[in-house]
């Protein structure tokens, strides 16, 4: 398994210019099983999920060409089953469901297996599924959806945690195609969720509402191919700010929407980095160590979940204690006792991390346990004394694309080692 070395202290600074988002691109790919026509999706980031993915859709009949970040998907014929060994990898590939339900009004996808980021349950999706008319069953590992026709109803996706954003994606892609018309309350807010919505839309659906709590879904009987841009990927975005902050001189992230980072860039401003804005582009400037702070992450337009980490590596080193907050996933705080053995300072309470900054961070070797976990502790290399080597970086590779070139990129020294 590979490595990645990062060798602390070297400042960063300079500009980089951010990928496709991967939550994004992962509904959108599935949305395309929705017709038989080609449609063509640009700014897909190469990306260990993203590849899944076109597994997947391969696996159940598409025909699939990628040329760079372009993936161009056919779906002329699709059959409805994706096994255990097609799906197993990847949480997300619960998202073929509502396409396939949509389109050939039945289903069989292997349960998603087991996350280290806390319990992942499904059941508002599957409960939305039979809202539409489906009968649904959980069998040996499988989930089977299947309905005579599917027919509009009004649905909330709104769970004990909160919104939930893929439940939102499936329900609005098997609704496209049902008959009559169907009300999601509760909606994710997510810009992925809008941006999914938009490609839905393109393909002729008709969709008001993306982006408020509640969405519109009017069935149409068939949609047709389109070409589409994914956003950009504010996670990422807000990871190489955090980078910025942590170890920068002056770093730059291009081709981000403002908009979408807003959470992020009002933290890291609270925490005293100056930042300034720039048409598509976004400045973080340096301020020496950040200000401790409570934080609590939210559903959109809240602060993400997905940056709780690398926000928890940041105030490693903050001036004061900070107390941060994961209404979204409370357990979602494996990087706590990797950054301990880089001498940070955290206790866990519950799904608070109290975190009393310390001067300075030391190198050690730590285990990558999860996608934005993995990036935490390569951002925390960036400011430990020493040499930080970070084991099992497939799951940075999952979301992250070029995570180590583009730290290289913007000045740090970071090697990845392959493995024998
Ligand atoms: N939940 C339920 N029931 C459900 C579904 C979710 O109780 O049926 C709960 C979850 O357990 C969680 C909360 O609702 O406590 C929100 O989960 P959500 O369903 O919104 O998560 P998701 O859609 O499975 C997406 C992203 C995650 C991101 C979350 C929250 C994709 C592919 N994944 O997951 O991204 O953390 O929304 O914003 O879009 C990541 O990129 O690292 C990542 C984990």
């Amino acid at each position: 398994m590979d490595k990645i070395l990062i060798h602390g202290g070297r400042p960063l600074s300079g500009s980089i210019k951010i990928s496709g988002s991967k939550n994004s691109a992962l509904p959108i790919l599935a949305a395309t099983l929705l017709t038989r026509e080609p449609c063509i999706v640009h700014g897909v980031p190469d990306l260990s999920d993203t590849n899944y993915m076109l597994q997947i859709l391969t696996h159940l009949g598409a025909q699939v060409e990628r040329a760079s970040g372009t993936v161009t998907v056919t779906a002329e014929k699709v059959h409805s089953v994706a096994p255990y060994d097609v799906v197993r990898k990847m949480r997300a590939s619960v998202c073929v469901l509502g396409p396939l339900l949509g389109r050939c009004k039945e289903a069989t996808v292997a349960l998603p297996g087991g996350c280290v980021i806390g319990d992942r349950p499904i059941d508002l999706h599957l409960k939305g599924f039979e809202a539409l008319g489906a009968a649904v069953r959980v069998q040996a590992g499988d989930i089977k959806v299947f309905a005579p026709k599917l027919s509009g109803a009004v649905i909330n996706m709104h769970g004990k945690f909160g919104p939930t954003v893929l439940g939102t994606d499936n329900i609005m892609m098997a609704a496209v195609l049902s008959d009559g018309v169907t009300v999601i309350e509760g909606a994710a807010q997510e810009p992925e969720v809008v941006d999914l919505a938009n490609f839905l839309n393109q393909m002729g659906a008709k969709i008001e509402g993306a982006g408020t709590r509640r969405i519109i879904i009017e069935g149409v009987s068939e949609l047709h191919g389109t070409e589409h841009w994914v956003i950009p990927d504010r996670i990422e975005a807000g990871t190489f700010l955090v980078a910025g902050a942590i170890a920068g001189k002056g770093v730059t992230v291009n081709r981000v929407e403002p908009e979408h980072v807003r959470a992020i860039t009002d933290v890291l401003t609270r925490c005293g980095f100056p930042i300034k804005f720039a048409d598509r582009s976004i400045s973080i400037l340096p301020n020496g160590a950040a200000t401790a702070l409570e934080l609590k992450t939210e559903p959109y337009p809240g602060f993400p979940t997905d940056m709780q980490a690398q926000m928890c590596a940041l105030l490693s080193t903050s001036k004061g204690i900070s107390a941060v907050t994961d209404n979204v996933f409370p357990q979602r705080y494996m990087h706590v006792a990797e950054l301990k053995r880089m001498g940070a300072k955290v206790q866990l309470e519950g799904a608070t991390a109290v975190i009393e900054g310390v001067d300075r961070l030391l190198a050690a070797p730590v285990m990558a346990s999860d996608l934005r976990a993995s990036a935490a502790l390569v951002l925390a290399g960036l400011k430990a004394d020493g040499v930080t080597e970070v084991s099992r970086v497939y799951h940075i590779d999952r979301g992250y694309e070029r995570l180590d070139e583009k730290l290289g990129e913007l000045g740090a020294h970071v090697e990845r080692v392959k493995a024998a």
